[in-house]
């Protein structure tokens, strides 16, 4: 694989633009070529502003042509303030053209988490369109890092980085004493593209240990992220701040 894109961005709200302008180059390429734009979107807190972004301009893409579904979810009711749902929801969601029929959330029921996330694994088969090996196909993977250098619910020592043989699953997350459902390595790494949103200086030190490393380096996570289409890092300044110079451009 070639090496990840890396692009540098002042502070949060020129790195949230930057993103935006990114997704809205691949979603209009997306439906240009197949007639839709399939993105999973990330959870937590950074994507937030990219998603604001996206809704308080005019609309940058034909939201009619777009389904969003989530990389994961916490296992909480979908009105509730951890809710990555609710998030998107707010932020980007409820003010945008987009059909409610096109918006996949993951039902993720705390009491039943296998059984959400064959739902969700049905979901995605039932909307996503196929690689050429089959496979379902986001256009689109966004991604925020964890400081231990988790991605979607893909936390390190998880059983979920085995499971290859699944598109989404139920993962318990010891330190959070919580459940989460995500979608798997395997379907990430099926992805047209994804796309990796950092900010902060309490990621720096985890970016400065992965894009630091050699390629190939498949210890955490984030460092078994191999997309078909290419991975591409969107950073902030403070976030990148422990890059070796040549690379902190
Ligand atoms: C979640 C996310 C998770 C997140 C990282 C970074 O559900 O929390 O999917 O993977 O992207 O933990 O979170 P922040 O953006 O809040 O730092």
């Amino acid at each position: 694989m070639s090496a990840p894109q890396t692009s540098i961005h002042p502070d949060p709200a020129t790195l949230a633009h930057a993103a935006a302008e990114r997704v809205a180059t691949l979603a209009r390429a997306a439906i240009a070529e197949h007639g839709s734009f399939h993105w999973a979107l990330a959870g937590g807190n950074t994507p937030r502003a990219l998603y604001t972004a996206l809704a308080d301009g005019p609309p940058p893409w034909d939201w009619g042509r777009t389904h969003i579904y989530f990389g994961d979810e916490r296992c909480v009711p979908p009105d509730d303030p951890q809710s990555n749902y609710r998030m998107a929801r707010e932020s980007l969601l409820d003010r945008v053209p987009i059909p409610p029929q096109q918006i996949h959330p993951i039902l993720a029921d705390a009491a039943y988490v296998r059984e959400s996330a064959r739902a969700y694994a049905h979901t995605l088969a039932a909307h996503l369109p196929r690689s050429p090996g089959g496979a379902p196909q986001f256009d689109l993977v966004l991604l925020g890092l964890g400081p231990d250098g988790h991605v979607a619910s893909l936390f390190p020592g998880t059983c979920v980085l085995h499971q290859d043989h699944l598109a989404v699953a139920a993962v318990y997350v010891d330190r959070l004493h919580a459940w989460r459902i995500s979608i798997s390595l395997a379907l990430i790494n099926q992805a047209r593209h994804v796309l990796l949103l950092v900010a902060g200086a309490e990621k720096a030190a985890m970016v400065a240990e992965v894009l630091g490393t050699a390629p190939g380096t498949a210890r955490l996570p984030v460092q078994r992220l191999q997309p078909q289409g290419g991975l591409e890092w969107f950073l902030d300044r403070a976030a990148a701040a422990q890059l070796p110079p040549q690379e902190a451009r």
